[in-house]
C-alpha cells in the first residue's frame, strides 16, 4: 500500500472538508478530523504568515489532544496552497507547512513541481486541483500524487465540466488517486463518486452549514433557503469562474441581468476584493439538498449513517440484468 492508498484506508469515510475561503478554520478542520474525515483550511484565510504558523500550532496540539484520548479514527489534516507565483505569500506559507509536517498540501492555480518535491522530501502528500484533463496532465507530468477534479456545480471557483465526462477524461490518464468535487452533499453522493471512479469526495458547501464554520448566520440562511437554481455562475466577481448565491449579489446591489452581459474586468474595478467574499457569498449546486445548520460531528455521523444505507441498498441493484 502506498501513502495515498494508506491514508485513505484509515479514514472513516472518503470525504475531505473542501478548503474554503473565509469559512474552514482550525475548530471545523479538528472537529472534522476527529470524525475520521479529512480536516482541511486554506492558508490564505488567515492574515498574515504569523496567523497561520498560530493555526498551524492549534492543529498540531488538537491533533495530539485527539491521538492521546484514544477515541476512533483520526482523519488526516491538509492545507491549500495558492501555488501561482502571483501569490507573495507561497514562500513563507510553504515554508510554515514542511516546518509543520502538515500531512496534505491541497494546491490550486499552477503546478509548480519544485513545490511537489519539497512536500515529499517531509513525507507529505500533494493533491492538486484541476479543471480539466490538459491541467490534470500538467498536475501529473509536475508529480502531483492525486487530482482534485473540480466540476461544474462546485462551490467557489469551480470547473465547468461534467462530472463523469472529467472523471472519466482523468481515469484515462492515471491510477492516482481522484478527488471528486462539485455538489457532493450526502453519504449516498459519496457511494455514487467512488462508483465512477473516485477515490475520494472534497465537499465544500455541505459544511458551510455548520456551527464550527466561520459563515454568518445570514449565509447559511440562505443556503438553507436557496435551490440549485439560485446559484448564479459568474467570472464578473474576480476573473475565474465562480458559483455564487444570486440572492446575496442581488442584495450587494448587483444587476444579475447586467452582471450577464458584463466583462470580468467591470466588477473587478468596482469593488475591492476581500469585501466582495464577504459581503458575496458563494455555494454550489447541491444546496437544494442542505436544510439545516448542525454540528460537524453530527454532520459527519449523518454522512456515515447515509452511506452506510446506500451501500445496503445496493442489493436492489441485482434485480438489474447483468
Ligand atoms: C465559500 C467557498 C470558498 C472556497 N475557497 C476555496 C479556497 O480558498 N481554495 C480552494 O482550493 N477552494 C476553495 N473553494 C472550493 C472548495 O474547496 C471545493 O472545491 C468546493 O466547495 C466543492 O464544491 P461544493 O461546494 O459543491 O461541495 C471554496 C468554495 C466555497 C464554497
Amino acid at each position: 500500500m502506498n501513502r495515498v492508498e494508506k491514508l485513505i484506508a484509515e479514514m472513516a469515510l472518503p470525504v475531505i472538508a473542501a478548503p474554503m475561503f473565509t469559512v474552514s478554520n482550525p475548530a471545523m478542520a479538528l472537529a472534522v478530523c476527529a470524525e475520521g474525515l479529512m480536516g482541511t483550511f486554506p492558508a490564505h484565510t488567515t492574515r498574515s504568515v504569523e496567523m497561520l504558523a498560530e493555526w498551524l500550532t492549534i492543529m498540531d496540539e488538537g491533533l495530539a489532544k485527539l491521538a492521546n484520548s484514544g477515541g476512533g479514527a483520526i482523519g488526516p489534516f491538509g492545507v491549500n496552497l495558492v501555488v501561482h507565483p502571483t501569490n507573495p505569500r507561497l514562500a513563507g506559507d510553504l515554508d510554515l507547512c514542511i516546518e509543520h509536517k502538515v500531512p496534505v498540501i491541497l494546491t490550486s492555480k499552477g503546478a509548480p513541481g519544485e513545490v511537489f518535491d519539497r512536500v515529499h522530501d517531509y513525507g507529505g502528500v500533494v493533491f492538486h486541483d484541476i479543471a480539466s484533463a490538459r491541467h490534470a496532465e500538467k498536475a501529473l507530468e509536475a508529480g502531483a500524487d492525486g487530482l482534485i477534479a473540480v466540476c461544474g456545480g462546485a462551490g467557489g471557483h469551480c470547473g465547468t465540466i461534467n462530472p463523469f465526462a472529467l472523471v472519466n477524461e482523468v481515469r484515462q490518464l492515471t491510477d492516482k488517486a481522484l478527488i471528486l468535487a462539485g455538489a457532493v452533499t450526502t453519504g449516498r453522493d459519496v457511494l455514487a463518486a467512488q462508483v465512477m471512479g473516485a477515490d475520494l469526495v472534497y465537499m465544500g458547501t455541505r459544511f458551510i452549514n455548520t456551527e464550527e464554520s466561520s459563515a454568518s448566520d445570514g449565509y447559511r440562511q440562505m443556503i438553507v433557503e436557496a435551490k440549485s437554481n439560485d446559484v448564479f455562475f459568474t467570472a464578473a466577481m474576480d476573473g475565474a469562474p465562480a458559483n455564487l448565491l444570486a440572492a446575496s449579489l442581488v442584495r450587494a446591489g448587483v444587476d444579475l441581468e447586467d452582471l450577464k452581459r458584463q466583462t470580468p474586468g467591470a466588477i473587478i474595478s468596482a469593488q475591492e476584493n476581500k469585501k466582495r467574499w464577504k459581503d458575496v457569498w458563494s455555494a454550489g449546486h447541491g444546496v437544494g439538498a442542505i436544510h439545516d445548520v448542525l454540528s460537524v460531528s453530527a454532520l459527519c455521523d449523518r454522512l456515515k449513517a447515509e452511506y452506510a444505507e446506500a451501500r445496503a441498498g445496493l442489493n436492489r441493484l441485482s434485480a438489474v440484468p447483468a
